[in-house]
């Protein structure tokens, strides 16, 4: 089996994680920059710690991360090498307005990316761009508390037709917002939110999450007034939630907890929200600020693909002993039992190939949009041997069984698949914990946790291994 002439192969980085410079070329401070390495990160980032500026007791791995600011030539030429087709990357929001809702975008900021974009188009790759990827401007979370505030929805508007009108000849895959569905669980990181005190977190979380529902469909709106051939998609943070057992509670317990997520993309992809979500809004006390304009506005800009995040599908139940057992939210974010038929990664993220095919058929089965996975992967622990490479082998079989289900979804099932852009193709900072040390690259870069290392690049086995999945167009795996 293989993929369709002209599918989409490549990776995907997102601008805090792996460019760094973040105080150079007029660029602002940003959210992701003063969430800090170490144990105040979590709290930083779901928003119930305060810290809107850095302090000298904290190390902030976005600050340098793995300076692609200043390699990217190199970098994309590692990619070029792989064969690959697409590149997805976000824009850093404060490279382009440092203060997030300038008159006037930053010219340094744009010349940046234009000079990338013109690198990945030498090597005949497509670049796939994230417009806001994790980052909030710092001077709005300010001035406005994030995206609380409704007044978001024009700055990003602002941002948007800059990036739009610069690059309309140079990208034409676009993407709103990363994991849109990750505000509920990290706001800080998805949306700059910071809860005061007694601020109801349920009633802003929704509030928030609407106006970027809204600021969403209008970018794509007008992505395509500026751009009509582009194509622009929503991003969900997807896996599904099975129920542990059979019993018709965590069936719906399970049906419950996917809804969180399907919430977001309901509205993006349909337009509207479903009726469940304001039953449950009701019930929640939930009050959104909600126009008739929002509402026409949501209808005309629905997007054009599905695109989404895939690392391992997710398990619930409703019995209490098992939920207080096992029932945890750290490094996987979202609260999931165990599923006794899977085994775990390192950072204990359950990994579920044929949960990559349940994806694919659900979100087809429920939008009859196109598709992009735009993030799969293994963070994995490297070890580099004495002559300097690195056998890993875990990763490649990890990639093997999920582009194995990949194939059937579109052979079998007949799902029409846009790309695949694995997460990380070069080792960048983990977005949940800030370490190097969790590596997704086919590209080792030799940058430690304490921030040692040369930044050296080099080629780890599964480079050669994902050179020949492209060259085959997936045949030989
Ligand atoms: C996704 C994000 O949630 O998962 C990426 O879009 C992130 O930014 C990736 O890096 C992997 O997560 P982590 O925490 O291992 O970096």
């Amino acid at each position: 089996m293989k993929m369709p002439e002209g599918f989409l192969w490549g990776g995907a980085t997102a601008a805090n994680q792996c460019e760094g410079a973040y105080n150079e070329g007029g660029r602002g401070l940003s959210s992701v920059d003063v969430m800090p390495f170490g144990p105040d990160r979590f709290p930083v980032a779901t928003g119930k710690m305060k810290m809107l500026d850095c302090d000298d007791a904290h190390s902030y791995p976005a600050h340098e991360a793995i300076d692609m600011y200043h390699r990217y030539k190199e970098d994309i030429k590692l990619f070029g090498e792989m064969g690959f087709k697409c590149y997805r990357l976000s824009i850093a929001w404060t490279r382009i307005l440092p203060n997030g809702d300038d008159d006037t975008p930053n010219e340094e900021g744009l010349k940046f990316y234009d000079d990338l974009f013109d690198e990945c188009h030498k090597y005949g790759i497509e670049p796939l761009v994230t417009i806001c990827h994790f980052d909030t401007p710092i001077a709005l979370i300010k001035k406005y508390g994030g995206w609380k505030d409704r007044r978001m929805i024009d700055a990003y508007l602002k941002y948007c037709t800059a990036i739009f009108n610069r690059y309309k000849n140079k990208v034409k895959y676009w993407l709103t917002f990363n994991e849109i569905n990750m505000l509920l669980h990290l706001s800080f990181m998805g949306a700059g939110i910071v809860f005061e005190p007694g601020e109801d977190p349920e009633q802003i979380k929704y509030r928030a999450a609407h106006y970027e529902i809204v600021a969403s469909a209008k970018a794509v709106k007008l992505a395509h007034e500026i751009m009509p051939d582009c194509m622009v998609g929503c991003m969900l943070a997807a896996g599904q939630f099975y129920p542990r057992t059979c019993n018709p509670s965590d069936v719906y317990a399970a049906m419950e907890a996917d809804r969180d997520n399907y919430f977001f993309i309901d509205a993006q992809a349909r337009g509207a929200y479903p009726v469940w979500a304001w039953k449950r809004m009701e019930r929640a006390g939930v009050k959104l600020d909600c126009t008739d304009e929002d509402l026409a506005v949501m209808k005309e800009g629905t997007v054009d693909f599905i695109s989404f995040s895939y690392y391992s599908s997710r398990c619930t139940t409703t019995d209490p002993e098992l939920l207080a057992k096992e029932g945890a939210d750290g490094n996987a974010v979202f609260a999931s039992v165990k599923n006794p038929y899977l085994k775990a990664s390192e950072w204990g993220w359950q990994i579920d190939p044929q949960g990559l095919r349940v994806t694919l058929n659900t979100l087809y089965d429920r939008y009859q949009k196109p598709l992009f996975i735009v993030e799969n992967g293994l963070g994995a622990n490297d070890v580099v041997e004495a002559d300097g490479s690195i056998h890993d082998t875990y990763r490649i079989d990890y990639m093997r069984a999920h582009i194995q289900e990949m194939l059937k979804a579109v052979n079998e099932d007949g799902l029409p698949l846009m790309g695949y852009t694995m997460w990380g193709p070069i080792d960048l900072v983990s977005a949940s914990t800030g370490e190097m040390k969790k590596r997704y690259g086919f590209i080792y870069v030799d940058k430690q946790n304490d921030g040692t290392g040369t930044l050296a690049r080099s080629r780890k086995d599964s480079f050669f291994w994902y050179k020949q999945v492209i060259a085959t167009n997936g045949e030989d795996l």
